[in-house]
């Protein structure tokens, strides 16, 4: 009878944990990253036999040690490997030793992968370590008992043990958040919706499934409010030939404190050369990118009208476009006149949008200036307001301090950025983020200080 593995489970900590209380394999260590699953073969703690499982939240931050290599190279090796048809779905290509499944494993045919019938007694247990990360919270309609995490590919497959459907992310979502005026806060907005969004699916077994896009090449200012430097889109540009899911993420920043990557503007105007740095090239890449993250936000550059950013990639493009608005009758006045040209049906500088894509809100948001939501509605009529940000003291000291990684927002602003990631994002995992105990209008009244009446 063959003998139960010790089984490395790749980028899904919580499954590692599962399996190990199963008491079915001696030894069950986790890997979230590809630098962390070298550190473990160097350490000689993985005994014979050993299988290997690479789950989506794997982190591949070694260049040219991606998932296909990895997995092709362990099992060339004689291990038995085990990757999520996630990675398939984004173009990788395995080895045919390399058993591919998107679907939910049960343990007992977990066990059967290795030949182990699910009533063999239990191995004698080598003493494993504890896992090296938190084991974030699971959302309880996954089942104990399933032994991978849920990334289902049918709607057959999202049925859960107890019947119920877990929640499922169309793949590949483009939101971009964009306004015809400049300086107000579309970077602010992008960064942190993508980080909070980030955050969230990494809690719910989704981890690194985001990723966020600087488009606004001649001031890329994505990573200097991320305190990033480098790769950047320059670096994508020197790849030669074309474009592969693992040659893009090779050039994503990467924040794994967040589980957030980011294809990065050039660090200076002077190398944004449009004829190298252009809407061709973002599509191409948004087109890997799809294909490779559940979310993708862009920032943008100021929409105007004629900006070829605008019309030739965010236009067609954006599954979603988020305008913000500041409490300023002018900015809401000329948002008016942008919204009903990027509507009008299809002309020469663009038009067509489908008004359902479109969101406002309201940033910067102050008691005192006499501009509040109603007054956007007002002035704005017709159009879907999903949320109003405050003026906000937090954001400013967190930017200044290079510490937007740790912001920890009011519980009334979190439940205000998961409102909008709701309906921009049309991804039912954020109904099952921290609400808050207010209804919308009073969160709305305290985030402006204005109490709860
Ligand atoms: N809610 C907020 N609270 C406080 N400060 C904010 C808020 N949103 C944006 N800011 C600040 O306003 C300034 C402009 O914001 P941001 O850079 O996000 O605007 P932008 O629309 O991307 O500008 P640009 O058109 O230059 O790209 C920055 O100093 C930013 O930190
Ligand atoms: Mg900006």
């Amino acid at each position: 009878m063959a003998t139960a593995p010790n089984l490395v489970v790749a980028g899904e900590p919580g499954v590692a944990r599962r399996l190990r209380k199963t008491g079915r394999f001696p030894a069950v260590f986790d890997a979230a990253s590809a630098a962390e699953l070298r550190a473990l073969s160097k350490s000689g703690q993985v005994g014979s036999p050993a299988a290997f499982m690479f789950a989506p939240g794997f982190v591949e931050d070694v260049p040219g040690a991606g998932v296909a290599v990895l997995a092709n190279g362990l099992a060339g090796s004689g291990f038995t490997v085990l990757v999520h048809g996630f990675f398939t779905e984004r173009g990788d290509v395995f080895d045919p030793k390399v058993r591919v499944t998107g679907r939910q494993l049960r343990l007992s045919e977990l066990l059967a992968t290795f030949g182990i019938p699910e009533s063999a007694p239990p191995p004698a247990p080598q003493a494993t370590p504890e896992p090296r990360h938190p084991t974030p919270p699971r959302p309880e309609t996954v089942p104990t008992s399933n032994a991978w995490p849920s990334r289902p590919t049918t709607p057959a497959d999202r049925r859960t043990a107890a019947g119920t459907t877990a929640p499922v992310a169309r793949r590949g979502r483009v939101v971009a958040v964009a306004s015809a005026k400049g300086g107000v806060g579309k970077t602010s907005t992008t960064v942190s919706l993508s980080v909070h969004a980030a955050k969230h699916l990494r809690t719910v077994g989704r981890a690194g499934t985001v990723a966020l896009v600087d488009t606004n090449f001649q001031q890329a200012d994505v990573a200097r409010y991320l305190n990033l430097e480098s790769p950047t889109i320059l670096d994508v540009l020197q790849e030669s030939g074309a474009l592969s899911a693992q040659s893009v993420r090779n050039h994503l920043a990467h924040l794994p404190e967040i589980g957030l990557y980011a294809l990065l503007g050039p660090p200076d105007p002077i190398n944004a050369d449009p004829a190298l740095i252009n809407s061709a090239l973002y599509r191409r890449i948004l087109a890997v990118l799809r294909a490779a993250f559940d979310l993708v936000f862009i920032d943008t550059p100021v929409a105007e009208l004629y900006h070829t950013t605008f019309t030739d990639l965010i236009l067609p493009e954006a599954d979603a476009i988020l305008v913000p608005v500041e409490p300023n009758r002018v900015t809401l006045e000329a948002a008016r006149s942008w919204l009903r040209a990027i509507t009008l049906p299809q002309h020469s500088r663009g038009g067509g949008i489908d008004p359902e894509k479109l969101s406002l809100i309201l940033n910067r948001a102050r008691a005192d200036v006499d501009c509040g939501p109603e007054d956007v509605m007002d002035l704005l009529p017709g159009w879907r307001f999903v949320g109003v940000i405050p003026d906000d003291r937090e954001w400013m000291q967190a930017v200044n301090n290079r510490r937007l990684g740790d912001l920890r927002s009011s519980p009334d602003l979190e439940a205000t950025l998961y409102d909008i990631l709701r309906v921009v994002t049309a991804d039912p995992v954020f109904e099952t983020a921290t609400p808050s105990m207010n209804g919308r209008h009073t969160r709305w009244r305290q985030l402006l200080g204005l109490g709860s009446k």
